[in-house]
């Protein structure tokens, strides 16, 4: 299978938030943003291996800063890491807000875990990756310590068998 890069799985989705999408407070709901950083980096995931994807993990989630109703939100996802079936998504928000100057600003990012399938919902082997820039670079090489961690909190992995990461949980 021929090596891809980030840059051929990028997504890029614009939102804007409407009166429906928010909370109590008039600030975009975090289910409503859960959900479009789910599509987009599905849409990533699919991209790299252009084969059906279905989320496995959301391995981090941060809300950094409340998002007002009106705002443009624009969402940037690539994949940063292929392992045999699985990959990781990075998900980048950035908001616009219309009511002020318009100013882009960075808000919060996502991190998933697809899994590529086949019509029976067996997992099946996916192209490689390789990074290029500094921080797709960044973003790989923290990849194998990020799956093995999840695997581990999801009991899928037992901490003495996690390469990465024996130090955390295993006594000398
Ligand atoms: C994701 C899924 C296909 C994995 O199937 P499985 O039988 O556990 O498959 P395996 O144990 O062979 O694992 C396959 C890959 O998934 C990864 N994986 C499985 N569970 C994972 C988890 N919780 N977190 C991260 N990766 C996971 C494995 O590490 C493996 O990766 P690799 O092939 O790159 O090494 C299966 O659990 C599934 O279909 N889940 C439901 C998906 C879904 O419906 N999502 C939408 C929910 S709303």
């Amino acid at each position: 299978m021929k090596v891809k890069t980030p840059r051929e799985s990028l997504t890029v989705m614009t939102e804007i938030v409407l009166p429906n999408d928010t909370n109590n407070l008039g600030n975009l709901f975090g289910g409503q943003l859960l959900s479009w950083m789910d599509r987009c980096s599905a849409i990533s995931a699919h991209r790299h291996c252009k084969k059906q994807v279905v989320t496995a993990a959301v391995n981090n989630v941060s809300f950094n800063q409340a998002i007002p109703i009106a705002s443009i939100v624009t969402l940037e996802a690539k994949v940063s890491r292929a392992f045999k079936s699985s990959m990781e998504v990075f998900v980048d928000v950035y908001v616009e807000d219309q009511k002020v100057d318009g100013k882009r600003t960075y808000t919060n990012e996502a991190i998933y875990t697809f899994v590529a399938v086949d019509e029976f919902g067996s997992p099946v082997e996916i192209p490689a990756i390789e990074p290029q820039t500094k921080i797709e670079k960044m973003r790989f090489e923290g990849a194998l310590r990020r799956k093995q961690l999840g695997l581990i909190l999801s009991g899928k992995m037992q901490p003495n068998e996690a390469t990465e990461l024996k130090a955390l949980f295993m006594e000398d």
